[in-house]
């Protein structure tokens, strides 16, 4: 069919799997009526985008910027997004990443809606019922669409009318032709910022493979993951934060007075920005990269409650195991990542019933990293290569599995659909490292 041209990342027609039902998707849809709160409208076009360094290159953007413009809204509130494609060939469609949306809102091309062509729109509809750093990228051959630039921050803020205080910074990190990329500086750019002042860091990995960040100069905390705060979350100074493919970490530090410095990554031609008191100073170096202990949330912050009701056993158990192959695939003899020795839409599709407590197994067999991405739910993390995690509730939706590791998650199915759950190397995804969730 004209679908296979796309690739394993969604673009496939849905697989309701073994002859069950599929839910109709059309009924799932936000609230059709009722004035918005808030209203964006993200136009995708091509444009000549010039990054810091004064390099140009030729992007796919949502309102010719990249990343595209940051939305915000307030829990509660409903949020209405109109897309219009004005001259992607392929097609575009918008997915809220990390935000548990009615599946047809999801903005998965040929599952939850078709693509939107060059000319047409399509509206978005959905109220705001978590808080939290998320983002939005297009998943029509997300693949190549996330990787030219279609994508832009999503904030979802408390709904307590507190005004908002201090300093509150969107950063992608992203890889544009060669050059890696925060935002849109490629370079070491300055940020005057008052002592005393609360600085937070939304850092956002929209590129595959895990990224590193560090921040040099102050103690601070990781007070959540992918949107999801963090219990008790204690101080943190010298360590290498790895923020997963498609994940998010909320960094907190109240500024000193004198230079910090973060860092994406550990090499020497990183993106980087110097906030400073005065607007000059010297660059704190890392003085011994070695020194740096790499950040694990499995021990980190305090235990607290779980709303899952873990006690009772689970409804259902999957286990995915990765591993790595060779062969043709859409045509081109490649390397293969496969789910369960499958690749898609061979995998599997995983059936549950509305209300199911889900447990997972991941178990990577394979010499790379792969971050999970499930779509429509929040996964906890029970334990890390068979060791309980004892820090805080470690809450995700995308996952890093490393070479060797394993991990069990959780999850409760109470977002009927079908969702789309797969690696968020994108490249690894249109591979075939992709399967369903299906409700029965
Ligand atoms: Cu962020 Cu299915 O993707
Ligand atoms: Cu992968």
């Amino acid at each position: 069919g004209p679908a296979v041209g796309h690739g394993g990342d969604g673009s496939h027609h849905a697989h309701a799997g073994h002859g069950k039902k599929a839910v109709n998707v059309t009924e799932l849809t936000g609230p059709r009526t009722g004035e918005p709160d808030r209203r964006y409208t993200l136009v995708a076009r091509k444009e000549t985008v010039r990054l810091s360094s004064g390099k140009t290159v030729e992007a796919w953007t949502f309102n010719g910027q990249v990343p595209g413009p940051e939305l915000r809204a307030r829990k509660g509130e409903l949020v209405e997004v109109t897309l219009i494609n004005e001259d992607i060939d392929d097609g575009v469609t918008i997915h809220w990443h990390g935000v548990d949306v009615p599946n047809a809102e999801d903005g998965v091309a040929g599952l939850t809606q078709d693509a939107v062509k060059p000319g047409e729109r399509h509206t978005y509809r959905f109220r705001v019922e978590e808080t939290g750093t998320h983002w939005y990228h297009s998943h029509q051959t997300s693949s190549i669409q996330v990787k030219k630039g279609l994508f832009g921050p999503l904030v979802l803020l408390p709904e307590e009318e507190e005004p908002e205080k201090g300093l509150d910074l969107s950063l992608m990190y992203h890889f544009f032709g060669n050059r890696e990329v925060l935002n849109d500086s490629d370079t070491l750019r300055h940020r005057r910022v008052d002592p005393g002042t609360e600085v937070r860091l939304r850092l956002t990995n929209t590129d595959s493979y895990p990224r590193f960040f560090t921040l040099v100069g102050t103690p601070f905390r990781v007070t959540a993951i992918d949107g999801n705060e963090i219990h008790r979350p204690g101080e943190l100074e010298n360590v290498l934060l790895s923020v997963a493919a498609g994940g998010r970490y909320d960094v907190i530090f109240t500024m000193p007075d004198r230079p910090v410095r973060l860092t994406a990554g550990t090499g020497s031609d990183d993106p980087e920005i110097l906030f400073t008191p005065d607007g000059k100073g010297k660059v704190p170096e890392v003085s011994d990269h070695l020194r740096l202990s790499l950040f694990d949330p499995a021990d980190y912050g305090e235990p607290g409650e779980v709303p899952l009701g873990l006690s009772g056993g689970f409804d259902r158990e999957f286990t995915m195991v990765f591993d790595f192959g060779m062969g043709f695939y859409n045509g081109m003899f490649r390397d293969l990542w496969l789910i369960n020795g499958e690749k898609f839409p061979h995998t599997p599709t995983f059936m549950v019933q509305q209300g199911d407590l889900v447990k997972t197994t991941f178990i990577n067999r394979s010499p790379m990293d792969h971050p999970m991405h499930l779509h429509g739910h929040h996964m906890l993390v029970l334990s890390k290569n068979g060791k309980p995690v004892t820090g805080s509730p470690w809450w995700t939706d995308t996952l890093n599995v490393a070479p060797g590791e394993s991990y069990e998650v959780a999850f409760r199915a109470d977002n009927p659909g079908i969702w789309m759950d797969h690696c968020h190397n994108l490249d690894h995804a249109a591979a075939g490292m992709t399967l369903h969730l299906s409700y029965e």
